[in-house]
């Protein structure tokens, strides 16, 4: 699929292979997600999701398998060139928002950028954008604990869209939030997806999951894709 930003073939993950505690965590997932799709994961605890999306996010590395991200193979990469197509590509929401509780809003957000090439007016004005994109320019000065939850994962959000990756993943993004707040982040996985964005959510939700254009399920480390449901979404 000469479009496809997210390409696996084979992929498969054990840890702590050959050992009493092997894990065979992924058995060879192939799986093709165009530029610009909303794609959910779901299934059960224990079946391999997040081990899945730090494979796609860069984050750890295939036992077998290939990854081709946005047409780079990944696995030809040294740690250096990983990191800097993970820090080009990819933005990652954390299940649990992994926001530093020292940091103001806007210092958390600008975590990603690096300080080497961005001259500092440009990270902070990016950073301003990025929360008010969140709807939260009230906010920058906030830390954490003076957020709410909701608020706390829009932050989280904005961190990972301050490098404009293309690719967005997020594990679990509405997991801890109540259903207003939750809806409140679909709409603005929506608006980054009409603005171009290839989107890949963990979720347990079947509602949430049905926001997605294609939903895939995974069981025993196998991933399936979902028959489409037909009549109105
Ligand atoms: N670092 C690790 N070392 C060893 N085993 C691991 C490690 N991470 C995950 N596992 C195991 O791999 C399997 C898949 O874990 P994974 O975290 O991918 O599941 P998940 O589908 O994300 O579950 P959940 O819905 O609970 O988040 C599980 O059996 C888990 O115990
Ligand atoms: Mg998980």
């Amino acid at each position: 699929m000469a479009d496809a930003v997210i390409e696996t073939h084979g992929l498969a993950k054990v840890y702590a292979p050959g050992t009493e505690a092997e894990v065979v965590a992924l058995h060879g997932v192939d799986l093709r997600i165009r530029r610009g799709e909303f794609v959910a994961i779901m299934g059960p605890s224990g079946s391999g999701k997040s081990t899945l999306m730090n494979l796609i996010g860069c984050l750890d590395t295939p036992t077998a398998g290939r990854y081709l991200c946005d047409g780079i193979d990944v696995a030809t990469l040294d740690a250096e060139a990983r990191a800097a197509l993970r820090r080009d590509k990819i933005g990652f929401v954390f299940q649990g928002f992994n926001l530093l509780p020292r940091m103001t809003a806007l210092e958390n957000v600008l975590m990603p950028m690096g300080y080497a090439n961005v001259p500092r007016e440009e990270r902070q004005q990016r950073g301003h954008e990025a929360l008010a994109a969140v709807g939260l320019a009230r906010r920058e000065s906030h830390r954490p604990s003076e957020l709410s939850g909701g608020q706390q994962q829009r932050v989280a959000i904005a961190r990972a869209l301050i490098n404009q990756p293309p690719i967005l993943l997020a594990d679990e993004p509405t997991g801890a939030l109540d259903s207003h707040t939750g809806e409140e982040i679909l709409s603005l996985f929506k608006r980054l997806q009409s603005e171009g964005h290839t989107i890949v959510l963990i979720t347990h939700d079947a509602e949430v999951a049905a926001h997605a254009g294609r939903t895939f399920v995974m069981r025993d480390g196998e991933l399936h894709e979902q028959p489409p449901t037909t009549g109105a979404a």
